[in-house]
């Protein structure tokens, strides 16, 4: 019998990665941060001047990353090719180039096998766009995660003003709306609620709250 996967998607912002964070402490499971990958694959293109229409170049990109990911004072970290990318894949470049990335098909199949091998004992919190879905159909329990658009705007920009950077919320919310429309509309893996995926809604609802929601599901289910 496989590990048991708790599957968290939702779209940026909606307190998907805080969460995953969360419980993966509170459990002491693994936590796997797909986002992240698609980020360093992205960057890793970015640096390597690929163009980003180029879909067989962007695939064999993904197939070659080089990427290893730590956990330090339970902060994730992130390096590509041995080079500590940590905040280098949260700008807003990087984001967007994900989107467009992580939207060829060939790209999110050489990363497939990648995110599967995170399913460890005791168990593996994952979050994205397409855990339920695609990555881990067979997940125990599932949770779609949102969140208003403007709400997700202000939460990143206190996020990121507290990280010393000075953001628009109007460039802000225009970036998270444009990622949206590219992560719902593309073909591949499309980010949707899973059929037995339990919806929930963070707008207004503080993350102690929304944790001891999922909390209640998950002991009901593992
Ligand atoms: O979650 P995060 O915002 O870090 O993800 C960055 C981008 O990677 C998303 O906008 C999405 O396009 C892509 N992604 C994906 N599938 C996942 C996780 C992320 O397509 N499972």
């Amino acid at each position: 019998k496989l590990p048991p996967v708790i599957a968290i998607d939702g779209p940026s912002g909606s307190g998907k990665g805080t969460i995953a964070k969360l419980l993966a402490e509170r459990l002491n499971f693994f936590l796997l941060d797909s986002g992240a990958l698609y980020r360093t694959a992205a960057l890793a293109a970015l640096d390597r001047r690929v163009d980003l229409t180029d879909e067989v170049a962007l695939a064999q990109v993904a197939k070659e990353l080089d990427v290893r990911f730590a956990v330090h004072d339970s902060q994730l970290q992130v390096y590509l090719e041995g080079r500590e990318v940590t905040s280098d894949i949260r700008m807003e470049r990087v984001s967007m180039a994900a989107s467009r990335v992580a939207a060829i098909p060939a790209v999110r199949a050489a990363l497939l096998q990648r995110q599967r091998d995170f399913r460890r004992l005791p168990g593996l919190v994952a979050d994205g766009r397409d855990m339920g879905t695609t990555v881990f159909p067979d997940a125990q329990v599932k949770i779609y995660l949102t969140a208003g658009a403007e709400e997700r705007a202000r939460r990143r920009a206190a996020q990121l003003r507290g990280e010393g950077v000075s953001v628009s919320l109007r460039d802000l919310l225009e970036d998270i709306r444009a990622r949206d429309a590219l992560d719902m509309n593309r073909e591949a893996s499309p980010l949707a609620a899973a059929e037995d995926a339990v919806e929930l809604d963070s707008t207004g609802v503080d993350i102690e709250a929304v944790l001891q929601r999922v909390l209640t599901l998950v002991l009901d289910r593992i």
